[in-house]
């Protein structure tokens, strides 16, 4: 056998990876396990968005290879949904990377700047790839903490106390996932203010700003924002087209130039029709926002009947695709929890614990499933309590 590198080594299959081949097991031994552990948007994308992939798909022109920074259409229509959303000004030609997703984009970041030995800044709790990938490319993980007294915002007090000298990088996510907390304005002026101090190029993964959300705000909206920070977007939960992974990098373009001497190695453009697709998606009105929420706000209602029943406790004031928790006293452990739930009633929460230390003690539930699942969801546990 040939054995597998040691920067594989250092990482394991993701989470859901392995969780879905248990739930699907579970599913192929007769049991219909409901997965609330997933944000993967059911919905259906904007009615024009699949008129445009159909039509486009006709056209045999459109079958051969792109752009690798996408084509002008789609960089043209990022610009103008940032400037309309965010009030951020960015040239389309040189200031956005069109990406197959902004988990690419993590990956390319990561290489394009930071040596092996070097350190990654990374929150605790936050999303599992921003630490694998810090692995893969054979960087330092440095942890900091995000807890419920600071509002899962950034400590900058206990940031100063970290050893600093060697971070090239450091990941953000606001709204948060998992948490589902919004950052300020004024938040991410002294994150930037942080940044510019220890030169450390900062990234706000940014892919839940128009879910359950008023008011999206992009890092790139401080005044110097220019000189130490990039953002990543995407359309798989805004447009509710996730498998079509159509994502971006916005900010200096010097930087987005390293990031594309990476990419362009590894990748090349998106299939035309679907950046034609997200082209389209980018260019619906704000009423396509507001009837997307108005679904999730629904579910929301049911969500939280389903925590109450469970006893969590968890924040009213939440964007994004979940719903974080407080699991109750009488679990030991948020696996434990998820475990129980899992085990008695067929329902899969996902625990707080995959997502780093911080997140023991809590759960995250999904909401994307239609409303009768969560109904059913609602019955099992009520019946499992009888
Ligand atoms: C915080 C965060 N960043 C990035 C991603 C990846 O999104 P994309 O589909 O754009 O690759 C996800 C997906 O779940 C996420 O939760």
């Amino acid at each position: 056998m040939i054995s597998p590198s040691n920067r594989s080594n250092a990482i394991k299959e993701y989470y859901f990876s392995l969780k879905l081949q248990e739930i699907e097991l579970l599913n192929r031994n007769g049991f219909d396990v409901i997965n609330l552990g997933i944000g993967n948007p059911d919905l259906p994308p904007p009615d024009a968005v699949i008129g445009e992939l159909s039509k486009s798909i006709a056209d045999s022109t459109a079958h051969g290879y792109q752009s690798y920074k996408g084509i002008n259409e789609l960089r043209e229509s990022f610009s103008l949904w940032y400037k309309r959303y965010f009030s951020v000004d960015l040239n389309p030609d040189k200031e956005i990377l069109p990406l197959m997703g902004s988990k690419e984009g993590i990956m390319h970041i990561s290489m394009a700047f930071v040596n092996p030995g070097e350190s990654i800044l990374i929150p605790n709790p936050g999303y599992p790839t921003y630490k694998a990938v810090a692995k893969i490319v054979g960087a330092k993980v440095i942890e900091y903490n995000l807890s419920e007294t600071t509002n899962w915002f950034v400590d900058f007090d206990e940031l100063e106390k970290l050893a600093l000298d060697k971070v090239k990088l450091m990941w953000v996510n606001y709204p948060n996932m998992p948490t589902g907390q919004n950052a300020t304005k004024k938040q991410f002026k002294k994150l930037i203010d942080f940044a510019v101090k220890h030169s450390i190029l900062i990234v706000n993964d940014n892919p839940y700003s128009f879910i359950l959300n008023s008011k999206p705000l992009s890092i790139l909206a401080v005044p110097e924002a220019h000189k130490v920070a990039l953002e990543l977007n995407s359309l798989s939960k805004s447009h509710n087209m996730a498998g079509f992974r159509i994502g971006m990098l916005a900010g200096n373009s010097s930087y987005l130039k390293s990031v594309l001497k990476i990419k362009s190695n590894m990748d090349s453009g998106m299939y035309k029709p679907l950046q034609l697709a997200a082209t389209c998606a980018l260019n619906q009105d704000n009423s396509w926002y507001q009837s997307n929420n108005s679904a999730y706000l629904k579910r929301r209602v049911l969500v939280e009947q389903l925590i109450d029943l469970v006893k969590g406790e968890y924040s009213k004031q939440q964007s994004g695709l979940f719903i974080w928790s407080k699991i109750p006293s009488s679990f030991t452990s948020s696996v434990a929890f998820s475990d129980y739930y899992l085990d008695k009633a067929k329902v899969f929460f996902t625990p707080g614990i995959v997502f780093g230390s911080n997140g023991e003690g809590y759960f995250r539930v999904s909401l994307c499933s239609t409303i009768e699942t969560l109904k059913k969801a609602i019955l099992r546990i009520q019946q499992i309590q009888r």
